[in-house]
């Protein structure tokens, strides 16, 4: 129960990575926000989640609606403890294909999303507040057909060290996490992945991954909540690689 009686805050929080983190932060006694579009998998994770869970649908890559997501978070929490800032999504076009739309979706909310959507959540937190951002490890790897996503994901990275340094002082840490492949709906999603081959690119991450597999959402999940809770207290403006050795290891 590390985290009973705190507020969590979740992007993402009806899917994938986020969801499994937001049962795990449920798990161990938090209050949880999740923010994400889809009106029907946001209803299915707050029932998932129980009576202390809220479920906010805001379109990230809007400044707007990232003001009206926090607004319903300070209506019904007062203040936040954790932020967990995950929601994202890529692409897989070859790089002379990519278009001004695919670029624009893809940093408005991997980018322009995370940052708002840090800035927006500072003014309910104090000290002892722990960020953590999600990036990847294309961040670090060339992937052929990812460099819109990769691009986005350095970029977190880079976000996860000037933060880390410039909140330091108001006593909130702030770290990055950086999976490698997870089974996830993700590629369900990505434009320029045919749905018959979803699975396949997943396959080939596992391949090009040292433990031979790709990760499980609740071993993101873990990992984030480590970076949340008081055993990190003297970690901030780092990188936690959860990937099974892809960036270590090859
Ligand atoms: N799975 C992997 O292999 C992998 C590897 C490295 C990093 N990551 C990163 O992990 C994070 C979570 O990915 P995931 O694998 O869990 O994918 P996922 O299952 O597709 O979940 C993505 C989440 O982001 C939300 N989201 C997407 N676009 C949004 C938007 N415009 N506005 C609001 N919410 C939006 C989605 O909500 P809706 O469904 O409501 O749109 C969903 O909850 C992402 O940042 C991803 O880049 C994933």
């Amino acid at each position: 129960m590390r985290f009973q009686g705190k507020n969590v805050v979740i992007t993402g929080g009806n899917s994938g990575i986020g969801l499994a983190t937001a049962k795990a932060f449920v798990r161990e006694g938090a209050r949880v926000a999740i923010i994400g579009r889809s009106a029907e998998t946001l209803a299915a994770a707050r029932a998932e989640l129980g009576k202390d869970a809220i479920a906010i649908s805001a379109e990230l890559s809007r400044v707007a609606e990232i003001d009206r997501a926090f607004a319903e978070v300070r209506a019904a929490f007062g203040t936040v403890d954790v932020l967990f800032a995950n929601a994202g999504g890529g692409g897989m076009i070859p790089f002379e294909q990519v278009d001004e739309a695919l670029w624009d979706q893809i940093i408005d909310l991997n980018v322009k999303g995370t940052y708002f959507t840090v800035q927006r959540c500072l003014p309910l937190m104090g000290k002892g507040g722990a960020i953590i951002l999600c990036s990847s490890v294309s961040a670090a790897r060339s992937m052929p057909g990812a460099s819109v996503y990769a691009a986005s994901k350095a970029a977190i990275n880079s976000l996860g060290r000037s933060l880390g340094g410039e909140l330091v002082g108001r006593g909130i840490r702030v770290n990055v996490v950086m999976p490698g492949g997870v089974q996830t709906p993700i590629m369900q999603r990505t434009p320029g992945v045919p749905a018959e081959l979803a699975n396949m690119i997943f396959e080939k991450m596992a391949q090009g991954t040292p433990m031979g597999r790709v990760g499980q959402p609740d071993e993101i999940a873990s990992a984030v909540l480590f970076l949340a809770s008081p055993e990190a207290s003297y970690i901030t403006a780092t990188e936690l690689h959860v990937d099974g050795g892809v960036i270590g290891a090859t």
